[in-house]
């Protein structure tokens, strides 16, 4: 065979490899459907008790986390309070003034969350917590510096702070909840099982922040919700004739997740006295986390590839957990392209001027160096050549590839993002059919809070879930009375709307 026989030999087969996996990664309205019954019926079995012997790591049902959060705000709510933000990548600590009109002004500082207390599993609670109340006094010696320099400022009134936690936890109160796992990377084992509202609240005393107290501990989705609650319904959306409902508050960014508001009634494995007593007071709802990463962990339903196998057992830090989350999630579309480009290399079906594993350039040998952002620039690249996505790839990870390569490498691009956004689509017609949402109203418009850098972000997702609703059990008239709306760092106004009413 000549060099130019062999060549295209080889293009051929790198072709069919590809449409093989892209194929696999197809999701159809049948899949939609399947799912989205599968994920009503997780949601129902979340909010029973667990049975005899049944734990939480066993569990078939969704976590479907209390959040003791009973009611919506109205937009009237007024107040300065703090708040701080564990999330997948920062941390923040806002002061947020609620001003009583459906907005609300901001003061922040964020920081990159620092690669070793991520990456090193010998790290320790209070290294963690040490490091965001020092970030804390950072912040209110910069914004706040009245609390240092007053004699006596220490007695004033408490400030309040809401803590958003943005990991699995069993909460026990609005003030108080302990961590189940970590997900998104972190590692720190001595934190499982201990209530992060006291561990921080710990550090911000030994660090001189006695002053602060953290009376509310919620999710970014929670947070999402309630600051989209508090922002929507404002003269101008009612004069233009908007009557949508806020109805989840969602996050597709590093993790996923989402809430709704549940009955009480429904919430069986809420103890029947806290269950009564909300009743008797009148509560009627309260928010819940679904925590929908942990959608289908036993895999019943949801599609799986190698790639979706080698990259939970060999490389995440919580293996068997958070499936869902690995199939949609900012943090692991780059990794499920790393792991194609890396077992397309392995089979010599392309990158064939590095002869083995080792000699492949380091960056596209380390786990999760490569992101969703290199991938949307090169699922939108129609430049002759697919020259962007050749710079993005060199600029990313030193890596050369050529044109027919560049060709299989958007196909594969496009397949990840595409079942990324279907799937994103089946916990929200899920959510959309268990509240009867919407029938309920005049028209049944709704709207879903959003944010998180893959909604935000990625080029086409919002139209690829979109797609997917009109595929799935809400149907094409279901899925026009969705308003996909982004809620921007909706969780520091989120926290203080919940620190607000504690
Ligand atoms: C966490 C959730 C969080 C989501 C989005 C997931 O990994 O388990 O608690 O809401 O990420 O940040």
């Amino acid at each position: 065979m000549s060099f130019d026989d062999l060549h295209k030999a080889t293009a051929r087969a790198l072709t069919s490899a590809v449409d093989e996996i892209c194929e696999e990664f197809k999701i159809d309205g049948d899949d939609l459907k399947t799912l989205t019954e599968y994920f009503i019926e997780s949601m129902e079995q979340g909010l029973k008790p667990l049975e005899d012997g049944e734990s939480e790591e066993t569990s078939k049902g969704l976590p479907m986390i209390p959040s003791f959060v009973t009611g919506k705000p109205n937009g009237t709510e007024k107040g300065t309070l703090l708040a701080a933000d564990l999330g997948g990548t920062n941390f923040r600590v806002c002061s947020v003034n609620l001003k009583g009109d459906h907005t609300f002004s901001m003061e922040q500082t964020k920081s990159r969350i620092p690669d070793e207390l991520l990456e090193d599993d010998s790290v320790t609670s209070s290294e963690l917590f040490g490091y965001l109340a020092r970030r804390t006094v950072l912040f209110m010696k910069k914004f706040h510096p009245e609390f240092f320099k007053e004699p006596g400022a220490e007695s004033q009134k408490p400030l309040k702070m809401g803590f958003t936690f943005s990991y699995p936890i069993d909460q026990k109160s609005l003030a108080s909840g302990s961590l189940i796992r970590w997900t998104k990377g972190f590692k720190i084992k001595d934190t499982i099982g201990k209530d992060v509202v006291k561990l921080y609240q710990e550090e911000l005393n030994s660090h001189g922040l006695g002053m602060i107290n953290v009376v509310a501990l919620t999710n970014d989705t929670v947070g999402t919700f309630l600051s989209h609650c508090y922002s929507s319904g404002t003269a101008d959306s009612l004069s233009s004739g908007e009557i949508s409902e806020p109805v989840i508050g969602c996050i597709f960014g590093t993790g996923t997740n989402g809430c709704y508001m549940e009955k009480i009634e429904n919430i069986t494995k809420l103890p029947q006295e806290a269950r009564e007593g909300l009743l008797n007071e009148g509560k009627t709802h309260m928010v819940i986390n679904t925590e929908w990463g942990s959608f289908d962990n036993e895999l019943k339903y949801l599609p799986t590839s190698k790639y979706d196998v080698d990259i939970d057992q060999k490389l995440s830090s919580n293996p068997g957990f958070h499936l869902f989350e690995k199939r949609v999630s900012g943090m692991f579309l780059g990794e499920l392209l790393r792991n194609m480009l890396v077992d397309l290399h392995e089979r010599g079906l392309m990158l064939n001027q590095y002869r083995t594993y080792n000699q492949l350039p380091h960056r596209l040998r380390t786990p999760f160096e490569l992101s969703s952002e290199v991938l949307s620039h090169i699922e939108i690249d129609d430049s002759t050549g697919l020259r962007e996505t050749e710079l993005s790839l060199l600029q990313s990870l030193r890596l050369p590839t050529t044109p027919t390569e560049r060709i299989e490498i958007q196909k594969m691009v496009r397949a990840i993002s595409r079942r990324s956004a279907y799937l994103a689509a089946v916990p929200i017609a899920a959510i959309l059919i268990k509240t009867n949402a919407l029938n309920k109203r005049y028209h049944g418009e709704v709207e879903i809070g959003c944010d998180g850098s893959v909604v935000e972000y990625y080029p086409g997702f919002r139209s690829m879930v979109r797609h997917a609703l009109s595929l799935s059990p809400i149907g094409s008239d279901g899925e026009r009375k969705v308003h996909l709306r982004i809620a921007k760092d909706g969780s520091g106004a989120g926290a203080a709307l919940c620190a607000l009413v504690a």
